[in-house]
This record gives structure tokens, sequence and C-alpha cells, in this order.
């Protein structure tokens, strides 16, 4: 057992398409039609990640469904950010005890952040007899090995290995979208924020190479998608452990570089770590999206200290005053943790003066949950509930209005829209995102999804736009409004 990061070889990427062939032989000897439903918890790393699992379980001859009750092989990616996330992860695999009473040839596996915990894992090993096999994050690209065996024999494995993360090149995906894409370009923490859990189960920071994310997005921009999303936890430290010199801003700029029309788009970037340079990379693309997402978690230097974020509200308002001078249209986003231990109501008093400053186009908020085994868990003045949602309230309260301002001021211009399909509220209209990420409907007798579009917008709400098609087709990247 090793606690280093690991790089999975050539030769055990070829070890597991061997499985996949060795699975995909079984099911058709058995002259069976399979389905796999993969179900995801938590953030965009675990969607990509799913992804990966779709595409292996496709490759072992399993059809993809989103119907519980078709599905032959179930897996659930599960996340462990906040309480609630890993309550919800537990309660549908609860559920599936059901399903495996009437099908018990099913086979059920759970893998992801939260089992990648000792505790958890004994939860479900314990608790869930009928669940068939476990595996953490470093070891997903096992996954035709686990489900190979478990094709073969009777019995339950459970295989969370102490590496501090792995990187495998190599394995099939299942996109999700034919328009829309997710680039994972690095994996991984290395910042151990007091409050985070991510560092424990993901393993320490590592970049794919160079060649290989420019080759993957190549691919994209060939397939025809119009977004690329590049991954990681902290995407600024993109190449610090590739021992060459070569950065997230050079990676941007040769990503942008590719010829098409498409939009490019970044999460997470760390404050303490957004350089200027970043901030003139994206002033000089317009293939990047003008929107900036930098969590700020709290506005008060002690509570920023206790957190272990490393950047104080000065030189996070520097930043933002710089991202503002250089690129003006810039929409900006941001996390925020209420109730952290300890903090008054002067810490978020500063908080809520940040939104205010800042201007937020959109926050995502959340009530601080204490995670076994950090830090933050074991501080004392743990804050009480009620003052936490009280305080969330007023986060909210003034975000909206903040929000409904900003979206009021975009009535009568034009924004480039990618059309992500029909509105769920309205089967009338489609639905699509502006470069900001603020959701936008519109009226159209074609089919315009999976298009660049122009609309004018119309009409504002705090959490939606209306327009109309201002120009379909190609919009011109170069000339795009924004
Ligand atoms: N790597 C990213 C964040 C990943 S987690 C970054 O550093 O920005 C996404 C968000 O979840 C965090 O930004 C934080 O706001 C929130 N979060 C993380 N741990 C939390 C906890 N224990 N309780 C409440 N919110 C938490
Ligand atoms: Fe968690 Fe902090 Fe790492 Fe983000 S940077 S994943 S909040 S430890
Ligand atoms: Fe959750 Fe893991 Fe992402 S804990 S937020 S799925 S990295």
């Amino acid at each position: 057992m090793s606690r280093e990061t690991k790089i999975v070889t050539k030769e055990e990427v070829a070890l597991q398409h061997e499985y996949m062939s060795r699975v995909r032989a079984i099911i058709e000897k058995e002259g069976k039609h399979l389905y796999a439903l993969v179900r995801t918890f938590g953030c965009q790393q675990n969607e990509a990640d799913s992804e990966r699992l779709a595409g292996m379980a496709e490759a072992m001859g399993y059809e993809i469904t989103d119907q519980e009750s078709q599905a032959d092989l179930i897996l659930v990616n599960t996340c462990a950010i906040r309480e609630h996330a890993e309550l919800k992860a537990l309660s549908i695999t609860g559920q599936f005890k059901h399903l495996k009473a009437a099908k018990p040839e099913l086979i059920i596996g759970i893998c992801g952040c939260m089992v990648s915990q000792e505790h958890r894992l004994n939860d479900i090993k314990n608790r869930y007899p009928y669940v068939d096999f476990l595996f953490g994050t470093g070891e997903i690209y096992r996954f035709p090995e686990l489900l190979y065996r478990a094709h073969g024999s009777a019995g339950r494995f459970f295989i969370v290995e102490e590496t501090l993360g792995t990187l495998a090149e190599g394995l099939p995906v299942k996109r999700a979208s034919n328009f829309k894409a997710w680039l994972s370009i690095m994996y991984g923490c290395n910042n151990f924020c007091t409050y985070c859990v991510v560092p424990y189960v993901r393993g320490r920071e590592r970049s794919r190479l160079r060649e290989d994310v420019l080759n993957e997005a190549r691919e994209l921009v060939s397939q025809g998608y119009k977004e690329i999303t590049l991954l990681g936890q902290n995407v600024n430290s993109y190449g610090k452990d590739l021992g060459y010199d070569y950065d997230f801003s050079d990676l941007l700029a040769d990503i942008c570089a590719i010829e098409g029309d498409f939009i490019v788009r970044f999460m997470t970037s760390h404050p303490k770590d957004a350089s200027k340079k970043l901030v003139d990379t994206i002033a000089a693309n317009k293939k990047i999206a003008r929107q900036f997402h930098l969590p700020l978690q709290s506005g008060s230097n002690a509570v920023l200290k206790a957190m272990n974020r490393r950047y104080t509200r000065e030189s996070y308002l520097e930043l933002i005053d710089y991202m503002k001078t250089k690129i003006p249209d810039i929409a900006l986003t941001t996390d925020i943790i209420v109730g952290f231990p300890g903090e008054t109501e002067e810490d978020f008093a500063d908080t809520l003066d940040i939104l205010s400053r800042v201007r937020y186009d959109n926050i995502y908020s959340f009530i601080y949950s204490p995670r076994r085994g950090t830090p933050a868990a074991q501080m004392e003045d743990q804050i009480p509930a009620d003052i936490q949602s009280e305080r969330f309230s007023r986060l909210l309260e003034l975000q909206h209005a903040i929000s409904n301002e900003i979206n009021q001021t975009l009535v009568g211009t034009t924004r480039r829209v990618l059309v992500e399909g029909i509105s769920k509220n309205d089967t009338g209209m489609y639905t699509g995102r502006c470069e900001s990420g603020r959701l936008v409907h519109f009226a159209s007798d074609v089919d315009l999804t999976g298009e660049i579009v122009d609309i004018l917008i119309e009409r504002a709400e705090t959490f939606n736009i209306f327009g109309s098609v201002a120009r379909t087709g190609k919009a011109r990247v170069e000339s795009a409004q924004i």
C-alpha cells in the first residue's frame, strides 16, 4: 500500500480494457441485453467521473438507462461535502433494497467521495448487505475488474486503497450531452480548508499532462462540442506538479487557440492563487466566458484565517477590482459559508459588506456543516442552527435584490446564449445560458438546442431573463456582445 499519488500505467489501463472485454464476453454468451444506471451526487467532478463509469459500462456491453426498474447494474457515485449530501446518497441506497429483493441478479455498486471515508465504508458494509461492491475515488479506473469479479462470484468487496489519489488516461467516456462537455484537467486538493472533506477523499493535487488535456479538447471541438468546462478543485494550481514551466493561463490560451466556435469555462479558482496573468488571459481570449467564479467563503479576515483560506478580504477585493477594470463586462459569482464556528455578528456583517461591494451576479451559499475528521468540526463556538438559518436568510435576501438589479440592467442588450433545450417550466419556450451562467428563456419555431445564438433581452426577474432571437446560426465569437 502506497501513500503516494499514483500514476496509473498504460499496462494497468490495458488490463482494465481486458476486463471490459471479458465482461462483454460473459454478457454476450448469456445472450442477455443488460442495462446500467449511474446515479450521481455532488459536483461537476463527480459528474465527469460518472461519465467515465458510464463509458466503461457501455464498453462492457451495458446499455445506459435512467430507469431504476430497468437496471441490471446500479452505481451510486456519492458526495460528502455536507451532511445533507451524504444523507441523500444513503437514503437512495436504502431504497435499492426493494429492487434487489425483486431482482436478485441486480448488481449494486457504491463509489465516490462519501465511501472514501472509512466510517462510511463501514456503514455500507454493515448496514447495506445488498450492496455488492464499493470503491473509492482512486479506484474508479478499476471498475471493470470489480464488475468482472461481481459477475463471476458470490461475495462482496470493498476497495478503498490508501493512495493519495490516482491519475489514469485512456478510459472510455459516455458524455451526458452532445454539446456541453466536462474536461478534468487535474484532480485532488492540497489546500485543507479547515471545514472541507475534499482533500481527505480526493487525495493530493495531480495535473493531467498538457498534451492529454489538449488532445481531449481538440477531440471535443472536432466532435462539435460548443462548451468546454475545465474542471479541478483549484484550477490555478494546474501544472505545478508537472515539472515543466506551464500554468493554467498557458493551458487556457492553448485551448482557445484551437480553431472553432466554442465557449470555454472553468472551475474552481482559489482566490489565494488566482493571478493577474489569469485575468489578462481571460481579457485577451473572447472564447472564455465572461464569468468568474471566485469562492469567497467569508468576508471576515478572522473567519478566513480560521478557515485556512490564506487570503484576506483586502487582497480578494483587490483582485476583483483588477478583474472589473480589465474585463468590465465580467459576471462574478461566489460561494459563501454561513455560520462557520466562531462567526460573530460583525464577521457576518463583513460578508454582507463584500456582497454589496462586489455585487455578484449570483452566489452559492451553504450553511456550515461539520465534517468528521476536519479541524473545524473540533472547534469551539459552533454556531446554533437558528442563528445560522437567520443569517442565511439575510444573506439570500440581500443577494436576491442585487441579482434582480443586475438582471434589470440587461434588458435591451444582446447576449450570446448556448441553447440547452426546451424550457422545463414552459414547453413553448427554449432555455439557454448566457456567458454569465444566467438562464435565458425565449420562443423559437426551430429547435436551436446545442447552438450558440444571440438573444435580445426583453424582460428580467431575479432568477430568469426572457428575450427573443436576435440572430441565429454562427454567432461570431470575435464580435459577441457580452
Ligand atoms: N474547491 C472549491 C470548492 C469545492 S466545494 C473551492 O475551493 O472553491 C464547493 C463549496 O462547498 C465550497 O466552496 C464551500 O462553499 C462549500 N463547502 C465545502 N465544505 C463545506 C462544509 N463543510 N459546510 C458547508 N459548505 C461547505
Ligand atoms: Fe475544499 Fe478548500 Fe480544497 Fe476547495 S480549496 S476543495 S474548499 S479544501
Ligand atoms: Fe462532493 Fe466530492 Fe465533489 S465531496 S462536492 S463530489 S469532490
